[in-house]
């Protein structure tokens, strides 16, 4: 059994809620576990504004978790500032457990009008996930920060990634791909791509809400919520969300 936790959204710097406070309500839950999870996942936003001091708070709550960890950025975050406060590479490749995490950067830098909250992956690191992908059968999963398609949120289906379609061009080559674990949509939610689960982490800092829903788009309110991907040793992969009790409400 592998098993990872998959943290998204943490937001460090929200002035909204206590993105720190929630942060280390999951992290204790994480730390609580026996056995701990195989690896820890953070699918992006790390930051609110990407600030230095930002990143030095997330970079404490991450050093207090001593087993693998595999990182990416989101559109709230600043590439510059990520890997110099995280010390952690915007694209690389993690190995434990005997499976792989392809993690990509869907980050658009900011221009003259401010952050952009689309993704974007470009030709460039779409090579780089065939070949990544295409030099080791291990299982694997592809990791990033944006959802690759719709998930029928108003939000957020806006500002998925761009060039999602040819991405699932890539994923469909390598049959190796267990599945896609994405954040952004602040959401415990479940889909396909590709053929393959797209399993989205839910939300550290908040929730994102359907149309339909009373509570605002935006639901400050809602608990911390995370993911526990259980892989058997058939291959199948189980996802337990949950949402904590505590955690700066
Ligand atoms: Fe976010
Ligand atoms: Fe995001």
């Amino acid at each position: 059994m592998l098993v990872i936790a998959h943290v998204s959204d943490t937001h460090f710097g929200n002035d909204v809620q206590d993105p720190a406070a929630r942060a280390a309500a999951v992290m204790d839950h994480l730390l609580a576990m026996d056995p701990r999870p195989d690896v820890l996942l953070v699918s992006g936003d790390v930051a609110d504004h990407g600030l230095p001091e930002e990143y030095a708070e997330a970079r404490a709550w991450l050093d207090r978790w001593d087993g693998p960890l595999a990182v990416c950025p989101g559109n709230h975050d600043v590439r510059d500032a990520f890997v110099a406060g995280l010390g952690i590479a915007t694209r690389i490749v993690v190995e434990t457990g005997g499976a792989r995490f392809v993690m990509l950067d869907s980050l658009i830098d900011a221009d003259e009008t401010g952050r952009i909250d689309p993704g974007r992956l470009g030709d460039d690191q779409l090579v780089w996930l065939d070949a990544r992908l295409a030099e080791d059968d291990r299982p694997s999963y592809v990791c990033l920060h944006h959802p690759p398609t719709t998930i029928d949120l108003a939000l957020m289906d806006p500002i998925r990634l761009r060039d999602g379609d040819a991405r699932a061009a890539v994923v469909a080559r390598h049959p190796h791909v267990v599945a896609v674990l994405v954040g952004h949509a602040h959401t415990m939610a479940a889909t396909t791509f590709a053929g393959r689960p797209l399993l989205i982490g839910g939300g550290v800092v908040s929730t994102v809400t359907a149309d339909a829903e009373a509570p605002p788009t935006l639901w400050y309110d809602a608990p911390p919520a995370f993911a526990l991907h259980l892989v058997g040793d058939d291959g199948r992969v189980t996802t337990h969300w949950r949402a904590l009790p505590s955690g700066g409400q």
